[in-house]
C-alpha cells in the first residue's frame, strides 16, 4: 500500500486548479444509462471512484472513453443491454456511490440487481429512502442474498417524501429524481436534498429532455418523459476539494489562489474560515485565500446544504486542532464520523469526543507522527494536519485518498509543501 510522507512547517504559496466534482459527475455518470445516444461530460476527475463507476456502467454495456483532458464519452446502445442489470458486490463494495445505478436501471431497463451496499466506515448508511421512494413509484423490491432486486412496469408518478432522521439523502435523491425522469406522469418529491451535485444531476438531465423544476429547493416537481437524448456537459467544480485547498492555505498561514472554483456552494465554508480570521477574496471563479497568526476558535455544526458539509469536517478539525482555545464539532450527518480523531491525537492534538460532539482545545505546534486514514475525508483533514506539523508524518493507506483527491501530493508539491508519495 502506497504512503504519503509529509515534512510539515512550509507555508503554501501559488495557484492550484480545483477539479469537476466528484459527487457530481458519479450520479451524472449513472444517469447516462436512461439516455439514447452518446454523451461528452466534460470535468470528470481521474480519480478511483470515476474508474470504479466507469467498470460498474462498462459492466451494463456502457461504452466509455477517457480523453485527457478530462472529458468522458459515454455511450449506451439502445436497446442491446436491457438483458444486463447488474451492479455487483465486488465493485459496489469498493464505492457506496454505485448504489446510483438503481434509479436508471429500474426506469430504463424495468429491472435491477444491485450489490447492497452494506454499512461503512463513517458510520451506518442505510438505503431505507432510495427503496421507498421508488417503491411509492411503483417499483416492487426486495433484497436478497445481500443484493437489492429491483422490477417495474413504466414508474409512475406520484408525491414522494425524502424526509430521514438526519435530513433528505442526497443519493436518495438521485436515485429517485432519475427514476422518475421516465416515469408516466409527474412526481413530487417533498424533502429534497438542495445540494449542488443534486441540482448539478437535474440540469444535466433537463439539458438531455427531462422536465424538472423546483431544481436547488426541497420540492422538485418532475414530469415524465418517454426519452432522454445524449448531452454535451459539463461537470461544476468539486466544491469539497475547494474547501480542502482552502484549509491548505489557512492552515499553512499561506497565500494562494485557486482557479475553477463556484464560491456560491461555498458559502458556509467560506463564512466559517473567515470567522476564524482566514482572508478569502473571490472574483469571477478564482478565489484568493491568504492565512495569518492571528485565528480565533469557533463552533461548526455539519448540516445538509446549504449548512455545513460534514465532507468538510475532518480538514476543519484539522485547522482548529492549532487555532487557540476551545471549538466544538457537532456532526449531525454521519454522527460516528470521528474516525480522524484518535489519528490527530496521536499528532499532539487535544480532542475530546462526547456522543456527536468533538471538543478540540487548540495546541501551539502539532507534531508529525505515523498515522493512518479511515476513510476519504479523514485522510485530507490528516494530510492538511501534516502540513503543518513540526517533523515527518507518514501517511498510512492512501488509497482512500485517491478515491477522491486526483494527485494530491503533486498538487501541494507545486504549492510548496514538502510531501511525497512512497510506492507500495
Ligand atoms: C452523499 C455523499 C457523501 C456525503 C453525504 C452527506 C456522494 C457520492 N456521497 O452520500 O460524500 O457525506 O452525501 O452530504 O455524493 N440516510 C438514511 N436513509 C437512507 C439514506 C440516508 O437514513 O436511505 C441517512 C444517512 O445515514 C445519513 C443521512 O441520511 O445520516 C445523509 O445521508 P445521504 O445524504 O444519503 O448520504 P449519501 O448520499 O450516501
Amino acid at each position: 500500500m502506497d504512503k504519503i510522507v509529509i515534512e510539515g512547517g512550509h507555508r503554501l504559496e501559488g495557484s492550484v486548479r480545483i477539479n469537476g466534482a466528484k459527487n457530481a459527475a458519479l450520479p451524472v455518470m449513472a444517469a447516462c444509462l436512461l439516455l439514447d445516444g452518446p454523451s461528452r461530460i466534460k470535468g470528470i476527475p481521474n480519480i478511483v471512484d470515476i474508474q470504479t463507476q466507469s467498470k460498474i456502467l462498462e459492466n451494463l454495456g456502457g461504452q466509455i472513453k477517457r480523453h485527457d483532458d478530462g472529458t468522458l464519452e459515454i455511450a449506451f446502445r439502445d436497446g442491446e443491454n436491457n438483458d444486463k442489470y447488474t451492479a455487483p458486490y465486488e465493485l459496489v463494495r469498493k464505492m457506496r456511490a454505485s448504489i446510483c445505478v438503481l434509479g436508471p436501471l429500474l426506469t430504463k431497463r424495468r429491472k435491477a440487481k444491485v450489490s447492497y451496499p452494506g454499512g461503512c466506515v463513517i458510520g451506518q448508511r442505510p438505503v431505507d429512502l432510495h427503496i421507498n421512494g421508488l417503491r411509492a413509484l411503483g417499483a416492487q423490491i426486495e433484497t436478497t442474498e445481500g443484493y437489492i432486486n429491483a422490477t417495474a412496469d413504466r414508474l409512475k408518478g406520484t408525491d414522494i417524501s425524502l424526509k430521514g432522521k438526519y435530513g433528505s439523502t442526497v443519493l436518495g435523491t438521485c436515485n429517485v429524481m432519475s427514476a422518475a425522469v421516465l416515469a408516466e406522469g409527474t412526481t413530487i418529491i417533498e424533502d429534497a436534498a438542495r445540494e449542488p451535485e443534486v441540482q448539478d444531476l437535474a440540469n444535466f438531465l433537463n439539458t438531455a429532455g427531462a422536465k424538472i423544476t423546483g431544481i436547488g429547493e426541497s420540492r422538485l416537481t418532475i414530469e415524465g418523459v418517454k426519452e432522454l437524448h445524449g448531452v454535451d456537459y459539463e461537470i461544476i467544480p468539486d466544491r469539497i476539494e475547494a474547501g480542502t485547498f482552502m484549509i491548505a492555505g489557512a492552515i499553512t498561514k499561506g497565500n494562494i489562489t485557486l482557479e475553477n472554483v463556484r464560491a456560491d456552494h461555498l458559502t458556509a465554508v467560506i463564512d466559517k474560515l473567515k470567522e476564524i480570521g482566514v482572508e478569502i477574496n473571490t472574483i469571477g471563479n478564482t478565489s484568493r485565500v491568504k492565512g495569518n497568526n492571528l485565528y480565533h476558535n469557533v463552533d461548526i455544526t455539519t448540516l445538509p446544504y446549504p449548512g455545513m458539509p460534514t465532507d468538510m469536517q475532518a480538514q476543519f478539525m484539522a485547522l482548529l486542532c492549532t487555532v487557540e482555545g476551545k471549538s466544538i464539532i457537532t456532526e449531525k450527518i454521519f454522527t460516528d464520523r470521528f474516525m480522524h480523531v484518535p489519528e490527530l491525537v496521536r499528532m499532539g492534538a487535544d480532542i475530546r469526543v462526547e456522543v456527536s460532539s468533538a471538543i478540540i482545545r487548540g495546541t501551539p505546534c502539532l507534531t508529525g507522527a505515523n498515522v493512518m486514514i479511515s476513510d476519504l475525508r479523514a485522510g485530507a483533514g490528516l494530510a492538511l494536519a501534516g502540513l503543518v506539523a513540526k517533523g515527518t508524518t507518514t501517511i498510512d493507506r492512501v488509497y482512500h485518498l485517491d478515491r477522491g483527491y486526483e494527485r494530491l501530493e503533486e498538487r501541494l508539491s507545486k504549492l510548496g509543501a514538502v510531501i511525497k508519495r512512497i510506492r507500495d
